[in-house]
């Protein structure tokens, strides 16, 4: 970054124009941005018209997410490797109108300044989980605005899991009436508190006792979701978590667990449950198979993530065809059929197109067979043990994600204090803003050959305690934020009290989007106190 002299004055006057097609969408959506935001729309032109034109272009020297800002008092020009890196040139731009002085209602005065700028990570990914509460396909595009805003270019969606599914599949109806309701559920409804000039959220969680749901998302939501992520130069990575968290499935569909005469109940609050896909059973795969067929036509992009934390073996132990199946394979440990499951499902993957990734449980939990992973080609994503687990992707040569949940770092849904008041949350402890900035996704012990293998950073959501919007961008912001930066900038160029007061600039940014956020990490923060 490189600060000039001089102003530029973006006004309803303003031209942006473009080199090449393939911008129109980007400039379209940045106008439009730029209006929602800052109440000033600029004009769109495929060619230099008037004074003070915003030059979009791409140029094929540069990486593909790589680009460059230049404001100047007479012209912005921005150049990238590809539309999706013009984007985030523009996303800076918005972060530095969002920020600038007005100089009249519907202009805003760009202070002169160059920037040349790349991401440190390609996988910078936000999950969501919308099982244990489901949040409306608007409220799951406001957070997808989210991760445009700061460059997150991965959107992971947890899609099912023990307390409820929610994505439709036309050959499993009940996956979304059985599967996708519950007896009660567990809410925390929050509410803003102001008390000695400071802002301050609170609420406490109980149990309703009523019925939640059946709610999910159409395929035609999801595809929806999928296009407008895309405006946003954001790939849709679905999960269905299998073998394990797999109870809202197994209650629609108990055949194809190991008790085919006892359908468990779809669960109300978080934990493991031992009521798992029966993996012996040929047609149990072929349910998940099928499963994963029609969401792979609805997701584009090339990755599938098919779960696999948290799988007991118990029932596997004591079910005759599981005890056959492990004879057949000549191992000893019942982990060895979930290695061998997710080699089925990674062969029907590839005859789909895609590829995979599961949590690093495939290869952490022992009796996992390490050389059948080791040939997967699988993309570990990793939680618990976070980097024990990413350096064992590394050893068998497979890629590797960071999220981190020791201390719930990169886990942005625990508890963003334990002052007085705070809402209740999942996880206690000091989970703060500043633990989640200055955890390092990519210590600087790993090998230069290692490190090729550690691809990026994720932020996770669980939703067990989470059952509105606010809450959700309570929880997320600004822990989101850190682990964008983390997956944008190199190691050695974060700092703390930098981003501290960056932060006071982002957050008009995030003010103007309405957005809800925590403010422990200001400077002058008042923890609120018992009366
Ligand atoms: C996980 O948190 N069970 C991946």
């Amino acid at each position: 970054v490189e600060v000039l002299q001089g102003e530029f004055v973006l006004s309803p006057k303003t031209v942006i124009c473009f080199d090449d097609k393939s911008l129109a969408p980007t400039a379209q959506f940045y106008a439009a941005e730029l209006s929602d935001m800052c109440g000033c729309r600029p004009k769109i032109a495929s060619r230099p018209i008037g004074k003070s034109p915003i030059l979009l272009s791409l140029d094929d020297s540069f990486e593909e997410e790589q680009y460059t800002l230049h404001i100047t008092p007479k012209a912005i020009t921005v150049e990238g490797g590809s539309p999706k890196a013009v984007f985030y040139a523009l996303q800076s731009l918005l972060q530095i109108a969002a920020d600038a002085e007005s100089s009249s209602a519907a202009a805003r005065l760009l202070p002169a300044v160059k920037i040349a700028d790349k991401p440190y990570f390609g996988y910078r990914g936000a999950m969501l989980d919308v099982c244990r509460h489901i949040f409306t396909v608007e409220e799951v595009k406001r957070y997808i605005d989210i991760l445009a805003l700061h460059k997150i270019n991965r959107f992971h969606w947890h899609l099912t899991d023990d307390q409820g599914w929610r994505a439709e599949i036309k050959q499993y109806p009940l996956l979304t009436t059985t599967g996708a309701e519950r007896k009660s559920s567990y809410d925390t409804p929050i509410t803003k508190v102001i008390e000695n000039g400071q802002t301050y959220w609170t609420g406490e969680g109980a149990q309703t006792n009523r019925k939640y749901g059946p709610f999910y998302y159409t395929q035609e939501e999801m595809k929806d979701v999928v296009r407008y992520a895309a405006e946003r130069h954001i790939d849709v990575l679905p999960e269905v978590d299998m073998p394990g968290h797999f109870v809202a499935a197994l209650a629609a569909y108990p055949k194809y667990s190991c008790h085919p005469d006892r359908a468990p109940e779809v669960w109300i609050n978080g934990g493991i449950s031992a009521d798992v896909l029966n993996v012996a059973d040929p047609e149990a795969v072929q349910f998940a198979k099928n499963i994963i067929t029609e969401l792979c036509a609805i997701f584009p992009y090339p990755y599938f993530h098919i779960g696999g934390d948290e799988c007991p073996t118990s029932q596997w132990e004591s079910n005759a065809l599981c005890q056959e199946k492990l004879r057949q394979l000549g191992k000893s440990s019942f982990r060895a059929l979930q290695t061998e499951f997710i080699r089925e499902i990674n062969v029907h993957l590839a005859s789909l197109g895609k590829k995979m990734f599961c949590w690093n449980e495939s290869i952490t939990e022992s009796g996992a067979d390490l050389d059948l992973m080791k040939q997967s080609g699988a993309t570990i994503m990793c939680w618990n043990p976070c980097q024990s687990g990413a350096a064992k992707a590394a050893s068998l040569g497979l890629d590797a994600i960071i999220t981190e949940w020791g201390s719930g770092c990169y886990y942005i849904n625990r508890k963003q204090s334990n002052d007085y008041g705070e809402p209740t949350a999942a996880g206690g402890g000091n989970d703060n803003v500043e633990a989640t900035y200055n955890y390092i996704p990519l210590p600087s012990g790993v090998s230069s050959q290692a490190a090729k293998h550690y691809i990026g950073v994720q932020g996770t959501f669980w939703a067990e305690h989470v059952s509105s919007n606010e809450y959700l961008e309570y929880l997320a912001l600004p822990r989101l934020m850190c682990i964008a930066e983390a997956g944008w900038t190199p190691q050695e160029q974060k700092s703390w009290p930098s981003f501290v007061r960056r932060m006071t600039h982002d957050t008009k940014m995030l003010d103007l989007g309405g957005y809800i956020y925590a403010r422990h990490w200001m400077e002058d923060y008042v923890p609120r106190k018992a009366p």
